[in-house]
């Protein structure tokens, strides 16, 4: 989100509040979160960051709308500034993403481009059986990873930042599992140079130049540089077309028919190997940067709280398969518990950004507000995630405790007999770390896996504990980062391993 200088004006166009200043940010989000608690949930917020306008929306109401309101809305503008600022598409194949013909289309529809096809491809290929298939190779290339680390059962080794770790072992186990294991062998450097590019995020955003932050531009260079080598290397290797019945399910070059439907998609429509480079940057991206820090701070709650810690293993036990010992994936979402904690890791850590366009008229929010054709409308999911009424009035359960506390069983209902289950049901306007409606995070289903699987391997492989509780107790999700995603943590956070001796 690009706001260097800051403009709120809370209900400006809309009603009687209004606040203006100039803002970093960390600190715009900051005050909208303040503005919101202060003034209510209730109607919109305008506000200007630098030379972009957005129209924030609070109101669980206004919101639903917004879901509803997919086939006309667009998340074109963000798009278009994400791949050119974050992935370097270059400017001639922008139009990609920036195309917007509204005779193409039937009336009152948006019209289908590059970025709807590739919408459909991820969400096929990130469901039913592909998902599986793509899950269980995922814990399969990480327990062979974890098995072959020199970590005996005879003495504790100790990992000194557990996040920068864990990176090292979770990234390239979903390359390998979507992407093929070609990639890692021709860049070695991958993950490495993948995490100092994600570290640069905000400079990219606000579009610093090459004279500045030129390291940040050759790491960019280079990744874009060894994923558009690989890319032509598959090419010539393997065959994209083959992502339906025919074909293998997964081969070294391409990995899964996910990647080849959305490599013979994007040539079909014509765009050529560098934005090709930039679009698989961005796949990359998605994939790893919010799922591998929720995979961390998953993992962290268990390590600082054993009970909790128990109970998910119990959990975790009762999802293996009884012959290989592997996790039967599918099992995951039968856990109330498992699934509870997970939705309250991503509902406290996740603070990602939902942007919804109508470029074709006016758009009405309810009876009483009426947002600008072309304006923006910015939905923050960690303001959503603290929003009171509204959690109060879908599931008054589900704030027994108070909202900013981290409390592993809020998603669970029933809890007092032994049907407990797990549900998110009536907080769709509430718990939205994956956004909502039809452009809803398609990747959601893996990354529960992973999330979920990623823990479940480190317990049943290795004792774990961290080296100093009272330390592990200052390290908090970093708020300089909102609202780009999954918060990383502020601090490093020292764990020790044993393997398990049985
Ligand atoms: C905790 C982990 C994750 C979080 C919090 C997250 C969050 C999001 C959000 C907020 C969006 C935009 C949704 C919207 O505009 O309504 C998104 C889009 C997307 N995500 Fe994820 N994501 C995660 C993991 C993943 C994974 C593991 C993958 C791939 C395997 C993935 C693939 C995608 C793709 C392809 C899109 C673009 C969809 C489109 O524009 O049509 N995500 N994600």
């Amino acid at each position: 989100m690009p706001c260097l200088q800051s403009r709120v004006e809370h209900g400006q166009l809309y009603s009687k509040h209004s606040v203006s200043r100039s803002v970093p940010a960390v600190l715009l989000i900051l005050t909208l979160n303040w503005l919101s608690k202060r003034w209510g949930y209730l109607s919109p917020i305008r506000v200007r960051a630098g030379s972009f306008s957005f129209t924030m929306v609070v109101n669980p109401s206004h919101i639903k709308t917004i879901l509803r309101s997919s086939r006309i809305l667009t998340n074109r503008p963000m798009m278009v500034f994400v791949m050119e600022k974050w992935f370097y598409t270059p400017k001639e194949s922008l139009h990609f993403y920036a195309a917007h013909d509204p005779h193409t289309s039937r009336p009152g529809e948006k019209p289908e481009h590059i970025h709807d096809f590739q919408a459909k491809i991820s969400i096929k290929y990130l469901s039913g059986t592909y998902l599986l298939a793509m899950s269980e190779r995922y814990l399969a290339i990480l327990k062979t990873r974890l098995l072959k680390l020199d970590i005996p059962s005879d003495g504790w080794t100790e990992i000194p930042d557990f996040y920068l770790w864990l990176q090292s072992q979770v990234t390239p186990s979903v390359i390998e599992a979507m992407m093929g294991s070609q990639i890692l062998e021709l860049y070695p450097g991958i993950v490495g140079d993948f995490w100092e590019f994600d570290r640069q995020i905000g400079n990219y955003s606000r579009g610093l130049p090459r004279w500045m932050i030129p390291s940040a531009y050759t790491t960019r260079d280079r990744l874009l540089a060894n994923i558009k080598a690989w890319n032509t290397l598959a090419n010539r290797e393997s065959d994209r077309t083959q992502h339906g019945q025919e074909g293998p399910e997964w081969d070294k070059f391409f990995g899964t028919k996910f990647i080849k439907a959305r490599e013979d998609s994007l040539r079909t429509h014509g765009m050529d190997d560098n934005a090709i480079a930039s679009e698989n940057l961005g796949l990359l991206f998605g994939s790893n940067a919010n799922a591998v820090r929720a995979v961390f701070w998953y993992i962290f709650e268990s390590f600082k709280d054993l009970d909790l810690q128990e109970s998910l293993r119990a959990e975790l036990k009762d999802c293996l398969k009884p012959e290989t010992d592997d996790f039967d994936v599918p099992k995951f979402s039968n856990k109330p518990l498992l699934q509870s904690t997970y939705a309250e890791v991503l509902r406290l850590r996740v603070a990602t950004t939902m942007t919804r366009t109508n470029e074709d008229a006016n758009f009405k929010l309810g009876p009483d507000y009426t947002v600008d054709k072309n304006m923006t409308m910015t939905i923050f999911s960690s303001i959503t995630a603290h929003n009171r009424e509204a959690w109060e009035n879908m599931r008054p359960e589900s704030v027994t405790k108070p909202l900013d506390e981290f409390w592993p069983e809020r998603f669970i209902v029933q809890k007092s007999n032994k049907d407990a289950r797990f549900s998110v049901e009536g907080l769709t306007e509430c718990w939205m770390p994956y956004g909502g409606g039809q452009r809803m995070c398609p990747g959601r289903h893996f990354a529960k896996n992973e999330i979920i699987g990623t823990l479940g391997l480190l317990l049943e492989l290795f004792e774990c504990e961290l080296v100093d509780l009272q330390q592990a107790e200052q390290v908090k999700p970093d708020k300089r980062w909102e609202p780009y995603g999954t918060l990383p943590p502020t601090k490093k956070v020292a764990v020790r391993l044993r393997r398990r001796a049985e």
